[in-house]
């Protein structure tokens, strides 16, 4: 049986893959501080669930807390180090930058650290289509610059590439470096569009629509994501023996075991659009305050997914209408309205 050390298992993505693993055959071992950026309570049924599997097991803590992680991972002996704990969200690093810096800057560094020492066979962490920033040229492909990021959200993350592949080159960790682009579904985050949509629309109150509508984000549903997060997995870089090994369109790094893949649907669905399938789904009219575009923000994401399909085969499977009903049936039950 393989093990897996997740970590941010109580988390809207770690929760839905740490599922995937245990079905999988895997032993998942879980990490997460619990904190509070947003209702906890919805955290603690995410990692109550997963227990209720005895292949699973977890520990509450902080990345930054080194003797825990180092413990921990000396004890576990992970095969493979999925990272998804983060600080995550563009708009609150604009309130608390710091919370950034702590658990995406030196909690990830400490991950590194604990794979260096006790070696795994792949490492995989989350990065973020934020780190496109003001790229323009869409859809986003992995090996183009991103050297605009427009938050400390997504400089954190673009920092987290760049600590990897040092790491990588030096310590021969294969690694991958997912971006995700905006990730929705049951269980979902409460700070995100579709969450907070539904949430006022149920309440009878208006939802916040910023530069005008005028918006467009490629969403990715849960189940896809994890499903692509597994097909990655066994699939670890190798660092190649000349420049000419590497393939056209592969980020493959020329001098370390470490890829860069986007994780996204191809395709870019209008805000509109997205807000018109939720209208359909709950069976009304959302009542709208249409706003400027919020600072840090960015117009459109639009992911180029070929080299996630070349890798492993991978293909989106669900439509954002299905996706958008998964949700809400979620949402109304668990929230019994
Ligand atoms: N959801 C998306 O649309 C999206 C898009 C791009 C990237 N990402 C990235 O994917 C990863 C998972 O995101 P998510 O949507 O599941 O977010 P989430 O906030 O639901 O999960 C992150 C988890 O990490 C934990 N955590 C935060 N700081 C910690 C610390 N210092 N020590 C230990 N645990 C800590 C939190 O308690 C939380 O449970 C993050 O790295 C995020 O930046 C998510």
């Amino acid at each position: 049986m393989r093990t897996v050390f997740i970590t941010g298992t109580a988390g809207f993505i770690g929760f839905h893959l740490a599922k995937y693993m245990l079905d999988e055959g895997f032993r998942v071992v879980g990490f997460d501080a619990m904190t509070d950026y947003y209702d906890v309570r919805i955290k603690q049924r995410r990692h109550q669930m997963l227990l209720q599997n005895p292949a699973f097991s977890c520990l509450e803590g902080r990345l930054e807390d080194m003797d825990v992680l180092h413990k921990l991972v000396k004890d576990e002996k992970p095969d493979v180090i999925v990272h998804l704990a983060a600080q995550a969200g563009v708009r609150y690093s604009l309130e608390n930058p710091r919370a950034y810096m702590e658990s995406n800057v030196m909690g990830t560094f400490n991950v590194m650290e604990c794979a260096r020492e006790f070696g795994v066979d792949h490492l995989l962490m989350a990065s973020t289509s934020s780190v496109y920033g003001a790229n323009e040229n869409m859809p986003f492909v992995e090996h183009e610059k991103t050297e605009t990021p427009l938050t400390l959200y997504a400089a954190t993350k673009k920092a987290n590439e760049n600590m990897a592949h040092s790491y990588a080159h030096l310590w021969k960790i294969p690694t991958t470096m997912f971006r995700f682009f905006t990730v929705y579904g049951p269980w979902g985050r409460p700070d995100l569009a579709l969450f907070k949509f539904v949430k006022a629309a149920l309440a009878g109150e208006a939802i916040d629509v910023y530069n005008h509508g005028n918006m467009a984000r490629d969403f990715t549903y849960i189940t896809d994501l994890v499903r692509g997060i597994r097909l990655l997995v066994d699939t670890p870089p190798v660092e190649p023996e000349t420049r000419e090994d590497i393939l056209p369109g592969d980020s493959l790094s020329p001098v370390a075991p470490f890829r860069v893949v986007n994780i996204g649907n191809n395709t870019k669905v209008p805000l509109m659009d997205f807000i018109k399938e939720i209208e359909n789904s709950l069976g009304m009219e959302i009542k709208k305050n249409f706003m400027e575009m919020q600072k840090g923000d960015v117009p459109a994401t639009w992911a180029n997914a070929d080299l996630l399909e070349r890798l492993t085969g991978y293909q989106p499977e669900t439509s954002v209408a299905q996706g958008i009903d998964n949700f809400v049936k979620w949402y109304r039950d668990y929230y019994e309205v």
